[in-house]
């Protein structure tokens, strides 16, 4: 019977077949990132307030419109994280790990908060993965981290994948750039939608995301950041891409490509799939060399990425099979239950997998439940004291050594 409970909108179970196929993302991740030198961090679900107004940006969709925001009982403002480049920013200056080598190179993986409509692939609790390496403004860099996402996807056989790549300049090109967009934006307002006209002062980048027509129109003939890099904005740029050449990674040069998140300076970017409909975004990133002192440290450039666990997994759409049981241990005779959990244990500790039923089924019963959970093998123990030895794909039967189960199942005989 359905219970009048249900998980809160936007948000979902992971059931165990979910589980597998995660298990396999996050392991695959985790080792691309490891040789890399990249070393798992975690922060909390849960942030000061304060510490995303001031790294993601007031004037964002994300801190304007998404955040779960609450009080506790202190009266203090708190956050659920919508992301986690400004936590671990917060983290690499709580624990002084500017005083380190530099770059700091973390990895990090959990779920992320925003109060956006949902739909597939956008939810309210998600999960993320990402890098972030902290500490040098080296074009290397850049290129490492984007390779390192192009290796995760293309190990996992993500299909339909493309890299757009932009660039934004230093802030200070940035806030130029920025002036000569909003009097493009000013001077053509009467065209552009409702939203876009009423947010060119606050956040004029965002009119490049827009889907309605006037806007598109206007953004046609606007200005791009690109096209206008100059000095050492423009070398490092050339270098990133000269490096993504020099690695066979393809790569389009976008110019209207923005992301939601203020911090970014110089190296954006994005992976999107042809297989994921609007939400089409699998993950991305770029350089952020302000955020850190943004938040009271030293100067500190810094890139990295976060991608969409759940995008992931419903563009490769697969099915991890079920691991099976290299053992399920039956009682012929109820009295054996006990000898039958002491048996499994010791073959738990032997290193196999192993079951015994937890239901008081009976023998027949027993096997079909065998079957059901993929055991391979089926010990069974009789009233008498004597042990048979089941091999399930075959279907043999024969008396095994009831004082050496164990060596019976871990040397592999049957
Ligand atoms: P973001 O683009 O906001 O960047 O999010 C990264 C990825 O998280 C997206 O590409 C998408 O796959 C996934 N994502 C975002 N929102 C949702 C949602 N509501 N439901 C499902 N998936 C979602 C950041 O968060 C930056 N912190 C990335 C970064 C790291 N930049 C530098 N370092």
């Amino acid at each position: 019977m359905a219970s009048k409970f249900q998980a809160p909108r936007g948000t979902f179970d992971i059931l165990p077949e979910a589980a597998r196929e995660r298990a396999r993302l996050e392991s695959a991740a985790a080792e691309i990132f490891a040789r890399a030198g990249y070393e798992p961090i975690a922060t909390p679900a849960f942030e000061d307030t304060a510490l995303f107004e001031r790294g993601v940006g007031q004037s964002t969709d994300i801190v304007r419109k998404e955040m779960f925001t609450f009080e506790d009982k202190g009266e203090r403002s708190l956050t659920l994280r919508p992301e986690g480049t400004a936590s671990i920013c917060r983290a690499y200056l709580e624990h002084g790990m500017h005083k380190l080598a530099q770059p700091v190179k973390l990895s990090y993986l959990g779920p992320f908060f925003r109060h956006e409509r949902p739909q597939a692939g956008r939810y309210r609790q998600f999960h993320q993965l990402g890098i972030e390496c902290i500490g040098t403004d080296s074009p290397l860099a850049d290129a490492e981290v984007i390779m390192l996402l192009s290796d995760l996807l293309g190990e996992l056989g993500v299909p339909g994948v493309e890299l757009r790549l932009g660039s934004l300049g230093s802030f200070e090109a940035r806030r130029a750039y920025l002036e000569d967009l909003k009097a493009h934006l000013h001077a053509n307002e009467a065209d552009l939608s409702k939203d876009v006209r009423e947010r060119i002062d606050i956040n004029p980048l965002r009119a490049f995301d827009a889907d309605d027509e006037g806007t598109r129109g206007v953004m046609a003939s606007a200005p791009t950041i690109v096209e206008r890099l100059e000095g050492e904005d423009a070398e490092h740029f050339a270098e990133v891409r000269r490096l993504l050449d020099a690695a066979g990674i393809a790569y389009i040069v976008d110019t209207s490509l923005v992301r939601g998140l203020d911090y970014y300076t110089r190296t954006i970017f994005s992976f999107v799939c042809d297989q994921l409909g609007a939400q089409s975004e699998i993950g991305g990133g770029g350089r952020y060399d302000g955020l850190v002192e943004q938040l009271g440290g030293p100067a500190t450039p810094a890139v990295g990425f976060a991608a969409g666990i759940e995008r992931i997994l419903l563009a490769l759409d697969e099915e991890v099979p079920a691991p099976g049981r290299d053992a399920f241990v039956a009682v012929a005779d109820p009295g054996q239950r006990e000898r039958a959990m002491a048996l499994a244990v010791e073959l738990r500790h032997a290193g196999l997998s192993a079951e015994v039923d937890l239901a008081g089924r009976n023998l027949k019963s027993q096997f079909k439940h065998a079957d059901r959970v993929g055991a391979r093998r089926v010990l069974i123990l009789e009233a008498d004291g004597s042990a048979k030895l089941r091999d399930m794909q075959t279907g043999e039967q024969r008396d095994a050594d009831p004082g050496n189960l164990v060596d019976e199942m871990t040397g592999g005989g049957s």
